[in-house]
């Protein structure tokens, strides 16, 4: 039974646990309140979930999936983390986050800093382009020719081999957009986040990751 700590319990970390769960996953989850502050997200995703702090989720995780957006100052587990497959949702959106220089100057992606934040964790960017409510009712059985895909981005190939098996269970086809320095092709703004309704197939993502423009020109 594999178990996923999930850091960050608002929409995407709790959607990421409903889709889990329904996949067999065990899940910890906490948030920046305290896991009291969480009782009636446990009750409703049941038996396989239990909240904790957040260096319990990262420590009883065999991975672990931050749902929480980037600092420039870390505030995650760096310790906990250490050698675990970690899945970051983040998305740079600088009207929410403030202005982060190194990222509007191109010189480096929002997961190439959570990677330096995190130097022993594998960090791998995932669920980034679905919107959460839409993770459970979009997932299509395999060969389907409606199914959507997801793209990942890592400088870890067995995290992007993990990521592959989640987004599959789920019901979602994947499109390896390695390593984290080429993640900026799937950032808001982008061709493919023009999608980010309805989703888009792998052939469609691929194309439309291909046509991304580097923002820093
Ligand atoms: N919403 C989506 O559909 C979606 C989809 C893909 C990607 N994303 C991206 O994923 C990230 C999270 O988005 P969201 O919409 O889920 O945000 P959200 O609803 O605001 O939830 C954020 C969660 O993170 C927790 N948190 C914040 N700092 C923390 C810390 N230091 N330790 C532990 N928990 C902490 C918050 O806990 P408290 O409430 O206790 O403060 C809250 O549970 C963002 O970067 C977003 O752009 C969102």
């Amino acid at each position: 039974m594999t178990t996923i700590g999930i850091i960050g319990a608002g929409e995407v970390g709790s959607q990421i646990a409903r889709a889990a769960i329904s996949n067999g996953y065990e899940i910890v989850i906490a948030n920046s309140r305290g896991p009291e502050t969480l009782a009636a997200l446990i009750s409703d995703l049941g038996p396989s979930a239990r909240a904790a702090h957040a260096k319990e989720a990262a420590s009883d995780g065999d991975v672990v999936v931050i749902a929480v957006a980037l600092k420039l100052v870390n505030d995650m587990p760096v310790d906990e983390l250490a050698g675990k497959i970690v899945l970051d949702t983040n998305n740079y959106m600088a009207w929410r986050d403030g202005h982060y220089p190194m990222i509007d100057s191109g010189v480096t992606t929002v997961h190439e800093l959570r990677q330096q934040q995190l130097p022993t964790s594998k960090i791998v960017k995932a669920f980034t382009h679905v919107q959460a409510p839409s993770l459970l009712a979009q997932g299509r059985p395999a060969g389907a020719p409606d199914r959507l895909a997801l793209a990942v981005s890592s400088n870890h190939p067995d995290a992007v081999s993990f990521v592959t098996h989640l987004y599959d269970q789920l019901g979602f086809d994947t499109v390896d957009n390695s390593p984290l320095s080429e993640s900026w092709r799937s950032a808001p703004n982008t061709p493919m986040w023009r999608h980010i309704v309805h989703g888009q197939t792998q052939d469609d993502l691929i194309r439309n990751l291909a046509a991304a423009t580097h923002p820093a020109g």
